[in-house]
């Protein structure tokens, strides 16, 4: 089964408007004339927002921007309305974003996002036509428990209760062990392996084998261009969260060239 890798760039607050155009337009200057077997996405903070989709579908723009695919860190799980501080997907889907990272262990622990609220942000995504990177992970405390299998069963079944398999055929989940999230700590490909061929069997439970083979799942975490060629080239690892490293132009283009080169050949 033959999946496209996706890496993507989690910006984190990272990154306003201004460096978020000379970032792309590095980036764009790398890539020239290089295709990669890859999905390339780039989630900047919100503000950020329009000055991705102005730099990358402006006149100015050649070829290379159409591979590079706009993504929210977050989205809203309720209608256009009295929220203050929320962002709806109908807004996001009028800036060009088509993916939305929903579930970061960052929105997990530091702002209270329970599997149900995830759920429901998931369904709202869907609703517009957004395709959900949907984070998943164990902390360092739940793996040394020997609750790895539990945690991640847990957070997949509950975020995605009641979601239809044509939904979940546009969803990507991205398995981001809590302890390897900027810590410099990678998982060790093993690992990775591991949880994902987890996270693989949970998805052919729900949803049956041919749609779980389909599905595909990054890893996140410390990710690296000196590891992305050995974490790539596990079976069931099909992309990247980047952090960190996507911060800057060249480094996220190193992990894309060193992360493909393992899956084309
Ligand atoms: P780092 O790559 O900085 O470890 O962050 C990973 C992450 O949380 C991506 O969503």
């Amino acid at each position: 089964m033959s999946r496209k890798p996706i890496f993507a760039a989690n910006w984190k607050m990272n990154l306003g408007p201004a460096a978020t155009e000379s970032f792309v337009r590095s980036f764009l200057e790398k890539l020239q004339g290089q295709t990669y077997p890859a999905e390339i996405v780039i989630a900047p903070p919100f503000v950020s927002l329009p000055k991705l989709a102005e730099t990358l579908h402006g006149s100015a723009a050649g070829k290379e921007a159409e591979s590079v695919q706009i993504a929210a860190q977050n989205c809203s799980d309720k209608d256009p309305g009295a929220f203050t501080g929320e962002v709806n997907v109908l807004m996001l889907r009028e800036l060009y974003v088509r993916y939305v990272i929903i579930g970061h262990s960052e929105r997990r622990s530091i702002y209270g996002e329970t599997d149900a609220i995830i759920n429901a942000k998931i369904k709202k995504a869907r609703e517009a036509n957004l395709k959900p990177i949907f984070c998943i992970g164990e902390t360092l405390a739940e793996r040394e428990a020997g609750q790895l299998e539990t945690v991640l069963r847990t957070q997949i079944t509950g975020g995605l209760q009641d979601i239809a398999e044509k939904d979940m055929l546009e969803t990507v989940i991205a398995y981001e062990p809590v302890w390897a999230i900027g810590t410099g700590v990678t998982a060790t490909s093993a690992q990775a392996q591991d949880a994902h061929a987890f996270v693989r069997s949970v998805l052919t439970e729900l949803y049956g084998a041919e749609t779980a083979a389909k599905i595909r799942i990054q890893y996140g975490g410390s990710v690296k261009p000196n590891n992305a060629a050995e974490l790539m080239a596990c079976p069931d690892i099909d992309g990247a969260l980047i952090g960190g490293a996507s911060l800057e132009p060249q480094s996220f283009l190193d992990i894309i060239v060193n992360g493909t080169k393992v899956q084309g050949s």
